[in-house]
């Protein structure tokens, strides 16, 4: 624990944040998590007008660097060691949305304690509204932690049996071995293409865990656009269907936006 943070660490309540805290997570590469989890920020920070924190934890390595040219000098594995300080660290990419870049180093994540972790997203979450957390594909202890502290969290799935499947596997992996409560997944599918409705309409069948929502194939999307045409990127068919469904899950009272809220 670090010596800056004059946090009470015996109160019990770090484990709980104030900020909505949803992440997104999938055990396939390439399936759309980064760029869900950006237009879930934007979805908070544009159509709810919120503060929100997109945290990168993918050290695979990440995308944020390159996307948003963000160095190593800022980035989660300093913002761990001076946690108070996280506003230094975390760069402002649209209105009220910022980012916070990813370790830059993958040996750094697996020596990070979940006091640490705790820590940190308690003091963002004394700032921010929401946060949003994109993963990587292989699980570490980091990110357990952090879909501990997490209110809703989003699987993406492909819409083919073996993605389902796995996924399907991962939710009892997650609920079984780290006692991850069920009600906070919602599966959803990405890159649908026409089709695909009725072939996942019948896989699901099979599965014991619900589809809860759809997102199409868009083939015009390019994550780059929210760096270099943010409008563009936010008319994206992309955007809209991941606005609409967060909007849904909100409607319905899957997510609660005021989660953690005291
Ligand atoms: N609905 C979609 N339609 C078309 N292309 C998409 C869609 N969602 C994501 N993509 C594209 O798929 C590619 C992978 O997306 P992204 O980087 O968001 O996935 P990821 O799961 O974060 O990948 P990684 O496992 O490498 O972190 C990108 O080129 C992105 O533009
Ligand atoms: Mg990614």
């Amino acid at each position: 624990m670090n010596s800056n943070t004059n946090l009470n660490l015996e109160d019990g309540n770090l484990n709980k944040a104030n900020s909505l805290i949803i992440s997104i997570i999938s055990n396939k590469g390439g399936v759309g998590k980064t760029s869900i989890a950006i237009c879930c920020g934007i979805y908070f920070a544009h159509r709810q007008n919120k503060k929100t924190l997109v945290v990168e934890l993918d050290s695979s390595p990440g995308d944020f660097g390159p996307l948003f040219d963000i160095n190593n000098d800022n980035s989660l594995d300093i913002a761990i060691k001076f946690p108070d300080r996280f506003k230094n660290y975390v760069k402002n990419i649209y209105k009220n949305l910022d980012v916070l870049k990813g370790f830059s180093n993958p040996i750094n994540a697996e020596s990070i304690k979940e006091i640490e972790i705790q820590t940190l997203f308690h003091l963002m979450s004394e700032f921010y509204d929401v946060i949003i957390i994109d993963t990587q594909t292989v699980l570490n202890g980091t990110i357990i932690d952090a879909l501990k502290i997490s209110d809703n969290i989003i699987l993406v799935s492909e819409s083919t049996i073996e993605s389902l499947s796995r996924i399907s596997e991962l939710i009892s992996i997650l609920n079984n071995k780290f006692l991850i409560d069920k009600n906070k997944f919602q599966l959803i599918v990405n890159k649908k293409r026409f089709f695909d409705l009725f072939k996942v309409k019948d896989i699901s069948k099979i599965l014991d865990f619900p589809v809860k929502g759809f997102i199409s194939f868009d083939k015009k999307f390019n994550k780059n656009l929210i760096i270099f045409n943010q409008n563009s990127f936010i008319r994206s068919k992309l955007n809209i269907e991941v606005g609409n469904l967060i909007n849904n899950f909100i409607s319905s009272g899957v997510i609660n936006e005021f989660a953690g809220k005291a």
